[in-house]
């Protein structure tokens, strides 16, 4: 069986910027496979131009097994389910009106309770658009991504604005749909999202694939079991020289594995925190340097990301 998606070289440019510069993916059939990233790193683009929405400028897709711009279109499309990262609904209509209409664009599909069950909108089905909250909005949207009983679901930021509890939910449905078989890729630039979620995950920034592994894997790429974060009160704006500096000899301590500096902070992979905490005092005690602020934490798919462009996924 053909993977669900492939591509290689990917890349489509606007005016002023390379929005997807070469990307390569494989995703295999039955995972949940997401692309993480900052604001305006190519993922709704990339994504777009696998559903068949967007041409690119270069390079191939295959979606199952499928290239788009040919007689198999149509097929194709009764094969994936679409949701954008915004979907514009008719305000007037009802849930049940808004599902029927997208359940009209296939050929099978799903009964329309069974699929407003499975987004748990059995209270609102008569409700109209305008007056759901956005967790509702949102789980709408994913059904009428699921109403055509998909075997490839893409979601584009599934969950960005909502709250802790709705976000839950929606991740219930997604990995609901893949327990059942079926390949999902999203887009998140939530962390915990692509932790809790994905079975991979490609980093995506300025357009490229920088990293792709299990969620596992990249955090265990940092070599690190402790992360740890300080500021220090002398820390003068711009002088780049001196931080790069002090990250170099920070990195070269007993315990360190490496040292970048984010927004006014020393990020620290450490591998063994009782040598390094001391080591790391003692060098800002012998540089006459006061600390600040300092915290430890375990690592996690943000910090892969610090470590591998030097800045956070929220930086935008
Ligand atoms: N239609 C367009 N015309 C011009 N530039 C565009 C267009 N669509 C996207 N871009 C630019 O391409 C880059 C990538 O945008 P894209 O929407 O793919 O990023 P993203 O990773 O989805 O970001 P976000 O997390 O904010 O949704 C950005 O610099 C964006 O401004
Ligand atoms: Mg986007």
């Amino acid at each position: 069986m053909p993977p669900a998606v492939q591509c290689r070289n990917l890349k489509k440019s606007y005016p002023d910027v390379v929005a997807v510069d070469g990307v390569d993916l494989d995703v295999a059939r039955g995972i949940c496979f997401g692309l993480l990233g900052p604001n305006g790193a190519g993922k709704t683009t990339t994504v777009e131009i696998l559903e068949g929405l967007t041409p690119s400028d270069s390079g191939s897709v295959e979606i199952l097994g499928r290239a788009w711009g040919g007689r198999s279109d149509n097929e194709l499309r009764g094969r994936i389910g679409i949701q954008l990262q915004e979907s514009l609904l008719p305000p007037k209509l009802t849930v049940r009106e808004i599902v029927r209409l997208f359940r009209s664009f296939y050929g099978a599909g799903r009964e329309l309770d069974e699929v407003i069950g499975l987004v748990a909108l059995e209270d609102k089905a008569d409700a109209r658009y305008e007056k759901l909250s956005g967790g509702q909005k949102q789980r709408l949207s994913l059904a009428t991504a699921l109403v055509g009983r998909p075997e490839l679901l893409f979601l584009d930021e599934p969950t960005t604005g909502l709250d802790p509890q709705a976000r839950l939910k929606v991740w219930e449905i997604v990995q609901g749909f893949r327990d059942g078989g079926g390949t999902v890729v999203l887009t998140t630039h939530y962390m915990e999202e692509a932790t809790q979620l994905c079975d991979r995950v490609a980093i995506i920034d300025h357009g490229k694939v920088i990293a792709e592994e299990t969620p596992r894997n990249l955090v265990a790429s940092i070599g690190a079991e402790q992360i740890l974060e300080f500021r220090t009160t002398d820390d003068r704006e711009g002088d780049e020289r001196e931080s790069d500096d002090r990250s170099g000899r920070l990195s070269r301590l007993p315990g360190v594995t490496g040292a970048t500096r984010r927004d006014g902070s020393y990020v620290l992979s450490v591998s063994n925190i009782a040598l390094a905490l001391p080591a790391v005092l003692e060098q800002l005690e012998t540089s006459a340097v006061e600390v600040a602020e300092l915290r430890t934490h375990q690592p996690t798919l943000e910090d892969v990301f610090v470590r591998l462009t030097g800045r956070g996924l929220r930086d935008g």
